[in-house]
């Protein structure tokens, strides 16, 4: 199945459950001091958790346009070397405001995994929030009590604080939750370890696809819990990682999210990635196809960004897309042999690709590629000159050891 059939079939699945499709709210976040960027699908709705506001619809579907590159949850110093964690990625999600609980979200994540999108049940595992004495919030029976009407009692794991309780920051709305692992090794892995003991363990093939938060809390700025005023359902699943499980693959980037990006990136610099197929890479293989992997997830992430207004600059948000451009640029620089500007090409692959649900992606897309092309050019001069001058203090010092206050000058 393609990835944009995927995501078509996740909309029309929660249309069909009585939910209104929104579009994704920009990337950039202008109105919360709390958030830079939006980190996953509920930022948009946290006024309407919090009891501030009445949403259009008490149940929504979107699919949410998120970066996590700072505070919280931040990703970012993985990107590259795995191939599970984005600077951009896309969260599809389910909202209910009042409305439904427990019980309809998780049978209704249930029945769209095994029965739509027909994952077999044995690839899957589930966990729910074992309590917090800390916080005064009990074991989450009635998410086991559903959980355990639907799957083996075996398939499900309790999860403490870090995992199995979802903040979106410091403070804001929050609650426990309940999320669902897919394991995609082979058959002979599976029989030689556990799925169950991979799960949360940083395994590439043992992954979180979707999180089902019950929100009814607030975290406040003192760290106390208070109770919201209603209770409410936010869900996120990860975009790409659900195309990896349906398409077959064992890597995001062999998806059909990321192939045509990567293909590009082959045709100008002459160079091949490896598929995750490919097992016994060289070293020098494997440095390439991380450098490729970074340039594929970066370009997306600074060209929405900038698509949804922000331009690279020296500050703040800014800052932050462009120490993710420039991320790009070095990685280019230094595996794929890159001197001349380039990440600006994908631009064009990127909004044929992603044009026709995300249409800011299409309309900007001159603006986005000058953009790109412009800080591709002035940070490839400033490593060109920073290396010229490294290259005269290392000749002046006729071997010695070179310090780092000289390197940095
Ligand atoms: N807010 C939760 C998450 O980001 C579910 O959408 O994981």
């Amino acid at each position: 199945m393609k990835s944009q059939d995927i995501r078509k079939q996740f909309l029309q699945f929660f249309e069909s459950k009585g939910h209104t499709i929104v579009p994704s709210a920009p990337i950039v976040l202008k109105d919360d001091p709390t958030l830079m960027f939006n980190n996953s699908g509920m930022a948009q709705f946290k006024e309407f958790f919090l009891g501030n506001g009445t949403p259009k619809s008490p149940r929504i579907a979107d699919t949410q346009k998120c970066l996590r590159v700072s505070g919280k949850h931040n990703d970012l110093e993985d990107v590259g070397f795995d191939t599970y964690h984005h600077t951009m990625f896309e969260m599809l999600g389910n909202w209910s405001f009042g409305d439904y609980f427990k019980k309809e979200a998780i049978n209704w994540a249930w029945e769209l995994l095994t029965e739509v999108y027909k994952i077999p049940k044995e690839n899957l595992y589930v966990s729910v929030f074992e309590g917090s004495k800390e916080d005064n919030v009990p074991f989450d029976q009635e998410a086991w009590d559903i959980w355990k009407g639907l799957i083996d009692e075996d398939r499900i794991i309790l999860g403490n604080k870090k995992d199995n309780f979802w903040e979106m920051g410091d403070q804001g709305p929050c609650g426990p939750c309940s999320e669902i692992h897919v394991d995609l090794r082979t058959e002979a892995e599976k029989a030689s370890v556990s799925g169950k003991s991979l799960v949360n363990n940083d395994h590439p093939q043992v992954v979180e696809i979707w999180n089902n938060v019950f929100m009814e809390f607030n975290r406040k700025a003192d760290g106390s819990l208070e109770k919201l005023p209603a209770q409410h359902v936010d869900t996120g699943m990860g975009f790409e990682r659900l195309c990896m499980a349906l398409q077959g693959k064992t890597s995001n980037y062999d998806t059909d999210v990321f192939t045509p990006l990567i293909e590009k990136v082959e045709q100008i610099t002459g160079l091949k990635y490896t598929s995750d197929e490919v097992k016994n890479i060289s070293e020098e293989q494997n440095k390439t196809n991380i450098a490729i992997r970074v340039v594929v997830d970066h370009v997306r992430a600074v060209a929405f960004a900038i698509a949804d207004g922000q331009l690279p600059s020296n500050t703040g948000a800014g800052y932050v897309i462009r120490r993710i451009l420039r991320r790009a640029i070095r990685y280019g620089f230094t595996f794929l042999n890159t001197k001349e500007p380039f990440i600006n090409k994908l631009v064009e692959v990127l909004a044929n690709q992603m044009g026709e649900f995300f249409p800011e992606i299409k309309s900007q897309q001159q603006l986005v590629t000058n953009v790109i092309r412009e800080e591709e050019a002035s940070f490839l001069r400033t490593l060109d000159q920073g290396l010229q001058l490294l290259d005269n203090v290392i000749a002046q010092t006729s071997g010695s050891e070179v310090s780092g206050a000289k390197v940095f000058e």
